[in-house]
């Protein structure tokens, strides 16, 4: 009898979730533009309801019939089957009609009014505006910890109480500063670890197997790849969490439609590919410019000088990813000249396409936060972010130095 194997994960993701019958031989995924589904017999019809509704568990190979588009469609299961392999540890994935529905929905399916969650600072500013203005308005207490910082963050978690939710974005956007996934695991106890991966997943970086119940992706960055689509992923190890965001996502109405799925889930055999490559740009570029008299910082993970950030990059990271900052000493009149002189690099918010972005955080992406919240977290007037795409790298370095000139 032949040896069955394991197959490794870039097999499985060009293998599995995906059965040509289901969509009349066609080799790669069809789009299922369907609002609702035909079902075979009420009875299959009741059978799919009370699944889908969490009353019933279907059995290991029962086929449940599909209801509505709102609940599940083909395109986000393809997707979700098809993505899991690329997720150390996870067991199943729920697609979003964006990161911060991915997001929200994680924290309104686990967070009731009287409740409390550690995050770190930064995040990514719309969820963190979401931490500091929309969950105390519902009643959740939110306690920021600065990012990097472990003990403080430990200290945090022991001493918030009805604590029920710990999230981390590691590396932050857009200071690149990374929290201790493993430690924030053992400290959390039985709250939940979420974290945010967008940065340096799925390839770089496994929160679940370090730990974390939760992990989040703007599926718009680096999954989608192209700057052409916006979506957003969660992923978990334990079946259950998967299950609550599934009927949550059934409520909110934010699943992710079918023509999007379809996109990105073309994408999901090249993001490895497109990652290293932009990783080895960026690790170039960064250390090209690492000293150059116009700044006064360059932020990547391999120029870390912090003995501590030096460690937990060593710890949990593969590779340093496409995405690095640089601070002007000019403030931001030299940061936004800068910008101005750009010749292959553009100005835009987003990241993790194939084309380098660059912006500058203070003003755009995070200029929800307050002048103090900016000050803690290190985005200063000087800062500006790049997402290095898959160019060749002499050139971009080659737009970055003439743009300093000034
Ligand atoms: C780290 C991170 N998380 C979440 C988001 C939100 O994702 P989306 O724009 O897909 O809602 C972003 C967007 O820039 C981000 O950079």
């Amino acid at each position: 009898m032949a040896k069955k194997t394991k197959m490794r994960q870039d097999t499985q993701v060009l293998t599995q979730g995906f059965d040509p019958r289901l969509s009349v031989g066609s080799a790669r995924p069809a789009v299922f533009r369907s609002s609702t589904y035909v079902f075979s017999t009420p009875e299959a019809a009741e059978r799919a309801f009370d699944v889908a509704s969490g009353r019933a568990e279907a059995e290991p190979d029962e086929r449940i019939e599909l209801i509505y588009s709102r609940i599940n469609h083909p395109n986000a299961e393809i997707f979700e089957d098809q993505i899991v392999p690329l997720e150390t540890g996870a067991t199943g994935a729920v697609v979003f009609n964006s990161g911060m529905a991915a997001i929200m929905t994680a924290l309104m399916a686990n967070l009731q009014p009287g409740d409390a969650v550690v995050y770190t600072v930064p995040l990514y500013g719309g969820t963190q505006k979401l931490m500091e203005d929309f969950l105390p308005a519902w009643g959740v207490r939110t306690v920021p910890v600065v990012a990097g910082d472990r003990l403080a963050m430990e200290r945090a978690i022991a001493a918030t109480e009805k604590l029920k939710v710990v999230f981390l974005e590691s590396p932050a956007n857009p200071t690149l500063v990374m929290s201790d996934i493993r430690a924030a695991a053992a400290a959390a106890g039985d709250a939940l670890l979420l974290v945010d991966n967008t940065f340096l997943g799925p390839v770089f970086q496994h929160p679940l197997a370090l730990g974390a119940d939760i992990v989040l992706y703007s599926a718009t960055k680096y999954l989608g790849g192209f700057s052409d689509v916006i979506g957003g992923v969660a992923l978990a190890a334990d079946p259950a969490h998967v299950k609550l965001l599934r009927g949550y996502r059934i409520l909110f109405g934010n699943i992710l439609p079918p023509d999007e799925c379809w996109i990105l889930d073309s994408r999901l055999p090249t993001v490895k590919l497109r990652m290293n490559r932009q990783s080895k740009n960026a690790q170039r570029i960064a250390e090209g410019l690492d000293g150059h008299p116009a700044l006064t910082h360059v932020y990547y993970p391999t120029l870390f000088t912090d003995p501590e950030q030096q460690r937990v990059y060593a710890a949990q990271c593969d590779f340093p990813g496409g995405m690095l900052s640089i601070e002007l000493k000019g403030g931001k009149p030299a940061a936004f000249e800068f910008l101005r002189r750009l010749k292959i690099g553009r100005n835009a918010v987003s990241l993790g396409g194939v084309e380098t972005l660059v912006c500058h955080p203070k003003s755009t992406t995070h200029s929800g936060l307050s002048q103090e919240a900016c000050r803690v977290a290190g985005i200063s007037d000087g800062l500006v972010r790049l997402s290095i795409g898959i160019e060749d790298w002499r050139d971009l370095l080659a737009d970055f130095e003439q743009a300093l000139e000034s």
